[in-house]
This record gives C-alpha cells, sequence and structure tokens, in this order.
C-alpha cells in the first residue's frame, strides 16, 4: 500500500491540498484563493474552470513540498462547498456559465412559486430540506432557464451538471476523455431533489423543477473507488467524496449518534450525527445525509447552517477596510473589553437556520457615540458565537438531549477571544482537535477506507487528539442577558425585503 493520502478541499474562498500519513499527520499542503464576482446585489458567482485550476495547481504544489510523485498516494479525497452549481458541455468540457454560489439568493422568486404551489411540507419530508435559496435545484432550474439554449441542450443530452465535487470529480478523471459523472449523498441530499430515504434522485421533484434526469450525476457512496486520475494524478484512485461540512465531521471522528461538531469558516455549521435515521426538524435545523460507506446503510445528521460567520471579518477587512487581515480582527478586538453595546447581525444572504428568513437583510443595532471600531470587530465576531448558541439551542430542543461540550474546527477556531466567549456563551467547554484540519483529512479518510488504507472508523476514531479545550468562566445571568439582546437584534433584520 502507498504510504500517503491526498485531500482537496475545495472550499468557497480557496482551494487546499493536504498531504496525510497513516497517522493522519498533515505531510504538506498548498493553498489558493479564487475570485469571488458579485454581479448584483444578494448574486454571488465562482468561475468553475479558475477553480479547477487552482486545484490542480494546489496538487502539484502539495507534491512537490512533500517531495512525492503521484505513485506514492494510495488515494485522493475531495471535500467540497456545497450546493454551488455548475452546467458545462459534455464534448468540451466548457462550463455555460459561471458557478451560482450557495450564498447567492437570486432564486428567491422561484423558491417563493416552489412554495406556494407545492408547500413546503412536501419538500421537507421527501428531501429533509425547506425550500430556500441556499439549495442547488434551483440554482439549476435558474441556469437552464437564463442561459440562452440551455434547456434545449440539457434535453438533447449535450450538457452535465454538478456541484464542485461533480466538477471536479469528471475532470480530474478524465473530463471530455471519459471522466466519470457521480456525486455522493451527502452532496446530492443538499440539491432538493435527492429523496432522503432512497438516496435517489425524486422523478416527483426533478418534475416540479423542470430538471432534466440525464443532467444529473449517478449518486455513489462517499467512500467507494469512483475511478482513477488522469493528469497530474495520473493512476491514483479516486475513492472520497464529502460535503466539506460532512468531511469536518468525519474528520472530528464523530462516527456515533449524538457526537457533534461545529465549523467556523465562511459560514458556520453545525451537524449531529444522528445515526442510520432521518431526523425531520421542527425547529429549522436540516435533516441531511452525513455519509455513506461503500454498501453500508446511510449516517444522516441534522444540520444548523449558518450563512456568515467569517465571511463579516472578511467583510470588515474588504469592504470597510478595519482591518488588513483576518488575524487582525482579534487584536483589534482586544483592544476593548466588551462589544460597547452593539450587535452585527450578518444576514447577508438572509438568515439561515433556525429563521430560514429570505427576506432577511443585515443590521447593527445599538450604536452610539461611544462605540468604535474594536467594538465593531468584536461585536464581528460575537456574531458567530451568538449563531452557534441559536443552533445549539435548537438541537438540544430537537433531540431532547445537551451535549457535554462541544467540537470545533475550521479557520476561526485559531480565534482564542472567539473560542473563549463561544465557551462562556453556550456554558460549556469548547474542544480543539490536535489535528484542526478535519475537512481535508475527513475527504482523506473516506478515500483512505474505500482502498484500505485503513481498516474500519474505529481506527480513525482511534487518531484524534485534543489540542485545547476553554472552558465557561461567565456568570449565567451574564450570559442569558447578552443573548436575549441578540435575540432582539434578529428581529431587527426581519421584512427587509419582499
Ligand atoms: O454549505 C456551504 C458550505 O459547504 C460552505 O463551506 O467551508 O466553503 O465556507 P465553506
Amino acid at each position: 500500500m502507498n504510504p500517503y493520502l491526498a485531500a482537496i478541499d475545495q472550499g468557497t474562498t480557496s482551494t487546499r491540498c493536504l498531504i496525510f500519513d497513516r497517522q493522519g499527520r498533515e505531510i504538506a499542503r498548498a493553498q489558493r484563493e479564487h475570485r469571488q464576482f458579485y454581479p448584483r446585489p444578494g448574486w454571488v458567482e465562482h468561475d468553475p474552470l479558475e477553480i479547477l485550476a487552482q486545484t490542480q495547481a494546489v496538487v502539484a504544489g502539495a507534491l512537490e513540498r512533500a517531495g512525492l510523485g503521484p505513485s506514492q498516494l494510495a488515494a485522493v479525497g475531495i471535500a467540497n462547498q456545497r450546493e454551488t452549481v455548475v452546467l458545462w458541455e459534455r464534448e468540451t468540457g466548457r462550463p455555460v456559465h459561471n458557478a451560482i454560489v450557495w450564498q447567492d439568493t437570486r432564486t428567491a422568486e422561484l423558491c417563493g412559486r416552489l412554495a406556494g404551489e407545492f408547500g413546503q411540507d412536501r419538500f421537507r419530508a421527501r428531501t429533509g430540506l425547506p425550500i430556500a435559496t441556499y439549495f442547488s435545484g434551483p440554482k439549476l432550474g435558474w441556469l437552464l432557464d437564463h442561459v440562452e439554449g440551455a434547456r434545449a441542450r440539457a434535453e438533447r443530452g449535450e450538457l452535465l451538471c454538478g456541484t464542485i465535487d461533480t466538477w471536479l470529480i469528471w475532470n480530474l478523471s478524465g473530463g471530455p476523455r471519459g471522466g466519470v459523472h457521480i456525486t455522493d449523498p451527502s452532496n446530492a441530499s443538499r440539491t432538493l431533489l435527492m429523496d432522503l430515504a432512497r438516496l435517489e434522485w425524486d422523478a416527483g421533484l426533478l418534475e416540479a423543477m423542470a430538471i432534466p434526469r440525464p443532467l444529473l450525476p449517478e449518486i455513489h457512496a462517499s467512500s467507494e473507488v469512483y475511478g482513477v486520475c488522469a493528469g497530474s494524478l495520473s493512476g491514483v484512485p479516486l475513492a472520497g467524496d464529502l460535503g466539506d461540512q460532512q468531511a469536518a465531521l468525519f474528520g472530528q471522528g464523530c462516527f456515533a449518534p449524538g457526537e457533534a461538531k461545529n465549523t467556523y469558516g465562511t459560514g458556520c455549521f453545525m451537524l449531529l450525527n444522528t445515526g442510520r435515521e432521518p431526523v425531520v426538524s421542527r425547529q429549522g435545523l436540516l435533516t441531511t445525509v452525513a455519509y455513506r460507506l461503500g454498501s453500508e446503510p446511510p449516517v444522516y445528521a441534522l444540520e444548523g447552517s449558518v450563512a456568515v460567520t467569517g465571511a463579516l471579518v472578511q467583510w470588515l477587512r474588504d469592504n470597510l477596510g478595519l482591518i488588513d487581515s483576518a488575524a487582525e480582527v482579534e487584536t483589534l478586538a482586544a483592544t476593548v473589553a466588551d462589544n460597547g453595546g452593539i450587535y452585527i447581525v450578518p444576514a447577508f444572504s438572509g438568515l439561515f437556520a433556525p429563521y430560514w428568513r429570505g427576506d432577511a437583510r443585515g443590521a447593527i443595532v445599538g450604536l452610539t457615540r461611544y462605540v468604535n471600531k474594536g467594538h465593531f470587530a468584536r461585536a464581528a465576531l460575537e456574531a458567530a458565537a451568538y449563531q452557534t448558541r441559536e443552533i445549539l439551542d435548537a438541537m438540544r430542543d430537537e433531540t431532547g438531549q445537551a451535549l457535554a461540550e462541544l467540537k470545533v474546527d475550521g479557520g476561526m477556531v485559531a480565534n482564542d477571544l472567539l473560542m473563549g466567549f463561544q465557551a462562556d456563551l453556550l456554558g460549556m467547554p469548547v474542544v480543539r482537535p490536535a489535528i484542526a484540519e478535519t475537512t481535508a483529512l475527513g475527504a482523506a479518510y473516506a478515500a483512505g477506507l474505500a482502498v484500505g488504507f485503513w481498516r474500519d472508523v474505529d481506527e480513525l476514531r482511534g487518531l484524534w487528539r485534543r489540542d485545547r479545550v476553554w472552558s465557561p468562566t461567565m456568570a449565567p445571568a451574564t450570559r442569558e442577558c447578552l443573548y436575549a439582546d441578540w435575540k432582539k437584534a434578529v428581529t431587527r433584520t426581519f421584512d427587509w425585503v419582499e
């Protein structure tokens, strides 16, 4: 068995490739950002060819840094930003439009129509999801309706579509020359098109959104050999495919029902493993597939999705120029003792869980002449913690079980001030693992299991180590007072757009 695994982590703002050894230790990595396009308020696009080029570059970069060639890799796994949709030509591999990103709200009207005609309940019962602009099916519908000739070409079988995993796997395995056109249930369960119980595309839902079936990829397991790579990874089995948040759950070793993690990235996503049965939510959580290993039955999760956490820090940097780098937010926040009474509710794409309010837009409340930029930095960090608290409360109400501690990962967990505040606000310990790159690790685990690099999930569980724990110190009365003010601030964002 070759001694290393490669994982590609294709995220909303950047693409990374990490090489791991058998102990799950990182050997090397490379990372590149890609451009964000905002053609209109609420619209967000990526260039699929740029993402592909960055992927190829980071794979080559990571291999070079590790001093390895593809022949020393046992397999490669992919974790990807979810829900983002690409539509491309089967013959040439050329996208017919930019990718429509998960944060994009252009399908609001279509979603309103679907909710009116078919009812939220029908979609939730079949797919585990509310009808919202977040998910991929309506984005694909928009492309078919708005790109000239796309629907006719799709019906003639000339086009293919997929989320970013599908786009990358098709290209890495040969593209127009024999590329495999597949996805996995963790990604397919985010489309509003998949039957959550059968893990198959649902004919009724395809009809409701007028999606021609031949466009869609085959749904395979999350851990399985799909094919082999061509190009710079020539001959390496492609063997893992997980949506990035499910990959982080897997990389955190949350293999048993009741185990959960929270990832602080562009957005923030808490997933709770609920085992073999999908749990239907009454609290605004999503029911989603966590993973499916080979021919085993799937494992499900409840998810609390928050659209904007790290993206708010980027906004302070890029749009307001308040800081020069994302890391600086902590230094600036530390210049003040508290938020000075202000709350930033970053409802840039409406509010996701637990509200699902497409009509919400961001608000900054509590401003007085006293407030300075340190308070802005602090309120931006605290927004991540407050939104996490809302999700955790919903999970507790939904399952009747309280977590003993919260496992965390993602870029923002390097932020000591945020993690300390998070522990205070939850009133529970917050735990960071030694290998913080859980998303890439989860993709590597999925690929490694498929090729026998690791034996089973028990072996993977043994690789998890804690690095740091933040324990709560805030008085419960203070915590509840702050949280009540946050909840009040959230109500100020509602009903902003029709
Ligand atoms: O559902 C969207 C999510 O997959 C994005 O994750 O890490 O790219 O912000 P990230």
